[in-house]
């Protein structure tokens, strides 16, 4: 029996219960950390006088050898390696002999594990956070490109007034960028240090706790051990954030593959980020968009599980908190190929602006004739009403508003002056939107410039 926590048990553990209890199937990928962690504790011990000078030396060589076996993908589990805190233990051992038993003193896996966890997910959190700037870009591109080509504006999925590429792709900048201030929250979370509380109760050992912070790289220290082993609120965060921007890239995707439709055809994908279909020999599918839309459903899972495993723990450590991992690397992982697939998709997309004036038909426009009215005093109920009497007399004469002579305008309302052509095109409509936030020109310019500062910022 070489299990770490052997000596009090005289029987053998089911091979079956030590399946169950492993996490070294999945939790082997924070080797690094474990390392890290292992030696800024090694540092910790001997600046309180636990480790000699000599055996730090032999501690801090022993893991680099450990983790010089990890990257070469040389290093082999032991049957009884339950976890890659004692398979890195037992390796260090094995290699620096016994010193390596002096590496846990004042240690648990209960506050190892939580750091190394954390380190990991900061890691992890700057990658992503790469990524997604990369998606900003490519927003900004296809926005700065067709600032104002004019497309419909739609709600309820009906035309509503028109609006411009850039103005649309703009709109799925900002949340992204929204996503980036959670992720940064989220990080900071994460950079509290549990090291020294122990088990639960705290070290007994005169552990500088703010130097060990320092040394890794956290900003902080956990004030209360009970609540540091057990804390998983930043892989809570994490997951929150990774559900929500799972959510906004899949209303990105679901848009795309609309619009690349046969009906819509405002984009052409590029074939490399397409697919056929192994039986009709026109299509090509939208699948990397479709994944999208369907991987934002795993990540709300792990969110939701998530927060399910956590709600009947008490405070401390208790086992059900090894469940913290896959979900957290699960989502890391689908983020970090998701979010370089979306970032080469919007980078290579095709506009198609004759499929976009196409749609920009006259009824687009009829809110125009109400603002019209309003600017010569009408109240916008009864300008509405009017407008409204007008879209009616185009249907009725099946012609589209703009053809209505002055004439039958005014007979609906005296108000209607010759000026009315003035107001009655896509680019007057467009150009009338000046307030920050709007479809006009030069409010798209300053919201560019605004996405631009906030992605360089
Ligand atoms: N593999 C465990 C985890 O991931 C490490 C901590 C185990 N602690 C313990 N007392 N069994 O949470």
């Amino acid at each position: 029996m070489t299990k770490l926590w052997g000596g009090r048990f005289s029987g053998q553990t089911d091979a079956l219960v030590h399946r169950y209890n492993a996490s070294i199937g999945f939790d082997s990928r924070l080797y690094d950390e474990d390392i890290t962690s292992s030696a800024a504790w090694a540092e910790a011990l001997a600046d309180a006088g636990l480790l000699t000078g000599a055996e730090r030396d032999d501690l801090l060589a022993g893991l680099e050898q450990v983790r010089g076996e990890f990257a070469a993908g040389l290093f082999a589990i032991a049957p009884d390696d339950e976890d890659i805190h004692s398979a890195v233990e037992r390796r260090l051992t094995e290699l620096a002999g016994p010193v390596g038993g002096k590496l846990h003193t004042g240690r648990s896996r209960n506050d190892q594990v939580a750091t190394d966890f954390r380190l990991w997910l900061m890691r992890a959190c700057d990658r992503i956070d790469a990524h997604l700037a990369e998606v900003q870009r490519a927003l900004l591109h296809s926005a700065a490109a067709a600032l104002d080509l004019p497309m419909p504006g739609y709600t309820h999925l009906q035309h509503a007034q028109p609006v411009t590429w850039g103005h649309w792709a703009l709109s799925h900048f900002w949340p992204l960028a929204r996503d980036r201030t959670r992720l940064a929250a989220a990080r900071r979370s994460a950079g509290v240090l549990p090291l020294g509380a122990g088990a639960l109760a705290g070290t007994a050992f005169p552990i500088d706790r703010a130097r060990l912070a320092e040394r890794l790289g956290f900003t902080a220290i956990t004030p209360n051990s009970l609540d540091a082993v057990s804390d998983r609120d930043f892989a809570a965060e994490f997951l929150f954030f990774a559900a929500l921007l799972g959510v906004h890239l899949s209303r990105l995707s679901e848009q795309l593959i609309l619009f690349s439709s046969a009906e819509f055809g405002f984009v052409r994908l590029d074939d490399a980020y397409s697919t056929g279909s192994s039986l009709m020999p026109q299509k090509k599918n939208p699948d990397t968009l479709e994944l999208t839309r369907g991987k934002s459903g795993r990540l709300i899972g792990h969110l939701t599980g998530f927060l399910a495993t956590l709600k009947g723990l008490p405070s401390s450590y208790d086992k059900d908190l090894q469940e913290d991992k896959e979900p957290v690397f699960d989502a890391a992982d689908t983020l970090e190929l998701a979010l370089p697939v979306m970032a080469g998709l919007l980078r290579s997309l095709e506009l198609r602006p004759e499929r976009m004036a196409a749609q920009l038909e006259a009824g687009l426009l009829a809110t125009e004739l109400a603002d019209y009215l309003v600017r010569r005093g009408v109240p916008f109920r009864a300008a509405h009403h009017l407008a409204g009497q007008v879209v009616r007399r185009g249907e009725e004469r099946g012609v589209p508003l703009t053809e209505l002579s002055v004439e039958e305008l005014q007979a609906i309302s005296g108000e209607f002056g010759e000026d009315v052509a003035g107001v009655l095109s896509i680019p007057a409509a467009l150009a009338a939107r000046t307030v920050t936030g709007g479809t006009a020109p030069a409010a798209l310019a300053a919201q560019l410039a605004a996405a631009r500062a906030a992605l360089d910022s």
